[in-house]
């Protein structure tokens, strides 16, 4: 077996490669943990290229020496620490008892193990077997403050991902406080970035935001007590020339779903320091004697082939090697939710026919979306009560799920676990659950308050109310909703000194109810959802193998965030429904073809109400979902590449390639259409040039179906005919001329398929 990582006792240089990309650390002569290189594979470092030294002014030295050429205020480290003559921003800020909070790290020694180690109460990928990942593990040491760090990295085999983290034991006999304790340092010389981020809103999630990393320091956090609709737990830093298919992209995916920041400070020298973690910002974790503190861990990648060859390492590790559920690698089923069909104005009798309806156009699932429990028919009571609504469901939950599962469908439901209303049983009984902070009034949000989910009776009693509903068997989709933000942080189970571990001790109360529950039902496919995507992050992955992408049900909404949520998220976690027109969130009409081509992109369903349709609209449903499962496999666990974006043109493209690249599934746009329009071309990527393929009859399938909707006009040729036979080098050095259509956001699915 090839190891993949060394140690070089003479240069002190760690190697950690699997061939394609190399990452270098050095210990200095002054004992301290230099960042050497990380990019493209290396074969062998002499260790004869470190990073020169010089006298910068105002940039001070080690105590004891009289080397002015020697600053840890210039040098690319591995871990920077508060008080250490290191001006940049630092990788942990420590709290003595004494009141200080200097600390500077030397290097004690290390260990490399093969495999990788499971990161005790926290999401984290892994191996299936020892072979396919080494884990070097180098401890820092600081004398004065009695503090050991060990930094861990572990890279794939077969991934070109490294996974990293850090540990910090109090190895003294007094308490100290870590107030800001990284998960990733990587320092950069002579680097011009750009960085590439995922801000957005509720409803409005992911979207590309691209800008140059300028001198001073900018942060990409959230605050929110989750990974946040706002500001994604995801960070690329690319060249300037970097694009799609070239150029250099590292990428920064934090397996964490709470507060985190990812910091990028560009230095008096230009160099980048970029650190990743949970947010300090209302953070600090007391440590007593002889425990330590585990950080979540980060996925970096780098990739010399643009941000395709970025994204599809995320696709690959969070797909394979991060989510769980026995669902991982099988197709999803095709559901209709009722939420956008009645959203709280509904009973059983209301219901049943979409569940008729949904079985005679092959759906294979109904999902009973808010509203089913307690007294709610609206959103301001009930939370923290799952149990059925009798008035609504006279035949109790299984009665009902009796009836889904009689016409052949699987039966979901709607669950928001970590809230409670004040109008609810569980707040009449246990008050003192909702998180508040003592003698002021909570803030309401959506008129409801957050569980103090870090306190274990809390998560027993929501335990107890799950397992009670899951153990009759009935449920087999569970979608599990958080739909505030967390404010009033303050927790009744932690002393006053230790009030700034609430926020992490909610999340890892969370994992660690959703440890218990995905164990105990490991046949429930769990779908997560955050007001939409506002917990979309690899953390997440691990519990749930998909994602509520948006509340944003609209087409050409959806084109912005599906393409943003895919730079560092496999399709397979990226849920995607076709809603009615006007769009209930946008008011915008788009033709049901575009709206299914979208949503057929991600894992597939419907969220309206399927008996309001017309016939004709009936008929093409039947067919998108007869087409969608043609091509669901591919979809969803074929490889993704992004080809034309919605941040830079009129047009937008995408494409799916099975691994074998014996099918193949083009999606194309133009957004607005124009009278007198240029004709553009789609080239396809990643095929075999020297098959043919065959574009199959679309319209059977349901693939391209322009006829249903308000638009019937076609008034130019059509380039490609079902039936067609196109060698792989054609489409990719020909490319494939856009249609011209007369309406805005026309959308094309075009599948081809070789022998
Ligand atoms: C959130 C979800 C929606 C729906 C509502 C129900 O907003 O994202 O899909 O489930 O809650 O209240």
């Amino acid at each position: 077996m090839k190891e993949l990582i060394t140690f070089n006792q003479e240069t002190k240089v760690f190697h950690l490669t699997n061939g394609r990309i190399s990452y270098l650390m050095e210990i200095d002569n002054a004992g301290v943990l230099n960042h050497v290189y990380f990019g493209k594979a290396i074969r062998q470092y002499h260790g004869n290229l470190s990073y020169p030294r010089m006298d910068r002014g105002f940039s001070g030295n080690l105590p004891d020496t009289t080397d002015r050429t020697y600053s840890r205020d210039t040098i690319p480290q591995e871990f920077s620490s508060n008080g250490s003559m290191d001006y940049r921003l630092p990788a942990t800020v420590i709290r003595q008892a004494d009141g200080n909070c200097s600390a500077a790290f030397l290097f004690k020694d290390f260990r490399i193990e093969l495999g990788k180690p499971r990161l005790e109460g926290l999401p984290a990928t892994f191996v299936d077997n020892d072979d396919e990942a080494q884990t070097l593990i180098i401890t820092l040491e600081d004398n004065e403050a009695n503090v050991e760090i060990d930094l861990l990295y572990s890279i794939y085999r077969d991934y070109d991902i490294i996974a990293r983290s850090t540990q910090v034991r109090n190895v003294g006999y007094q308490y100290i406080n870590l107030e800001k304790i990284a998960s990733l340092q990587l320092d950069f010389v002579a680097k011009d970035f750009d960085s590439i981020c995922l801000p957005g809103a509720h409803a409005n999630e992911r979207h590309i935001e691209r800008q140059s990393v300028g001198y001073g320091i900018q942060t990409f956090e959230s605050r929110r007590g989750t990974s946040s609709h706002q500001m994604n737990s995801f960070l690329a830093l690319v060249d300037k020339t970097t694009d799609e298919f070239q150029g250099d992209a590292y990428g920064f995916n934090f397996v964490y779903s709470g507060n985190h920041s990812f910091e990028v400070e560009k230095d008096q020298l230009a160099q980048i320091r970029l650190l990743v973690g949970i947010n300090d910002d209302n953070f600090s974790w007391e440590l007593v004697s002889g425990k330590s503190f585990q950080t979540p861990e980060v996925l970096m990648t780098y990739s010399d082939k643009g941000l395709n060859g970025m994204s599809q390492a995320f696709h690959g590790i969070i797909r394979d090697r991060l989510v769980r559920s026995k669902y991982k690698y099988q197709e999803r089923p095709i559901l209709v939710n009722n939420w956008e069909a009645t959203y709280f104005d509904f009973d059983e009798a209301k219901l049943r026919p979409i569940v008729d309806e949904a079985k005679n156009l092959g759906v294979e699932m109904f999902v009973l979306d808010d509203g089913w429990y307690g007294h709610r028919n609206n959103d301001t009571s009930s939370l923290g009560d799952w149990h059925i609504d009798k008035e609504k469901f006279p035949n109790g939950l299984k009665g009902f799920a009796d009836y889904v599962h009689a016409q052949g469908l699987k039966f979901g439901i709607w669950l928001e676990p970590e809230m409670i209303s004040i109008d609810s049983e569980l707040y009449r009984e246990h008050p003192d659950y909702l998180m508040s902070v003592p003698g002021r009034k909570p803030s309401p949000s959506r008129s409801q308050f957050i569980l103090d989910m870090g306190r274990r009776e809390v998560r027993d009693n929501i335990f107890k109310q799950l397992d009670n509903l899951f153990a009759g068997g009935y449920i087999d989709y569970v979608k599990w909703d958080m739909n505030r933000h967390i404010s009033d942080v303050y927790s009744l189970g932690l002393s006053f000194e230790r009030q700034g571990e609430t926020l992490h001790r909610y999340i890892l109360g969370v994992y660690d109810l959703l440890e218990c529950i995905t164990t105990a039902y490991p046949d429930i496919l769990f779908e997560g959802c955050s007001g939409g995507g506002g917990r979309f992050d690899a953390g997440w992955a691990y519990y749930m193998p998909q994602s509520w992408a948006s509340d944003n049900t609209d087409a050409v909404a959806r084109l912005m965030i599906q393409y943003g949520t895919s730079l560092a998220y496999p399709i397979s976690t990226m849920t995607s429904h076709v809603s009615a027109v006007p769009n209930h969130q946008t008011g915008r009409i788009t033709s049901l073809a575009t709206r299914a081509h979208i949503a057929m992109s991600g894992v597939f369903g419907y969220e309206l109400d399927l008996t309001k349709m017309s016939d004709d609209e009936k008929a093409a449903v039947k067919s998108q979902v007869k087409g969608y499962k043609t091509i669901r496999r591919l979809v969803q666990y074929g490889d993704f590449y992004r080809l034309k974006s919605p941040a830079q043109g009129n047009e937008v493209a995408w494409q799916f390639v099975s691994k074998d690249k014996t099918e193949v599934l083009l999606f194309t746009t133009k957004l607005l259409s124009e009278a007198q329009p240029k004709f553009t071309q789609t080239k396809l990527v990643a095929i075999d040039p020297d098959k043919t393929y065959q574009c199959l009859d679309l319209v059977e399938t349901g693939v391209v179906d322009q006829k249903v909707g308000y638009f019937d006009s076609i008034y130019a040729t059509q380039p490609i005919q079902t039936g067609d036979i196109i060698s792989g080098d054609e489409l990719m050095n020909l490319g494939i001329y856009n249609p011209i259509v007369r309406q805005d956001f026309a959308t094309q699915l075009y599948y081809f398929k070789s022998n």
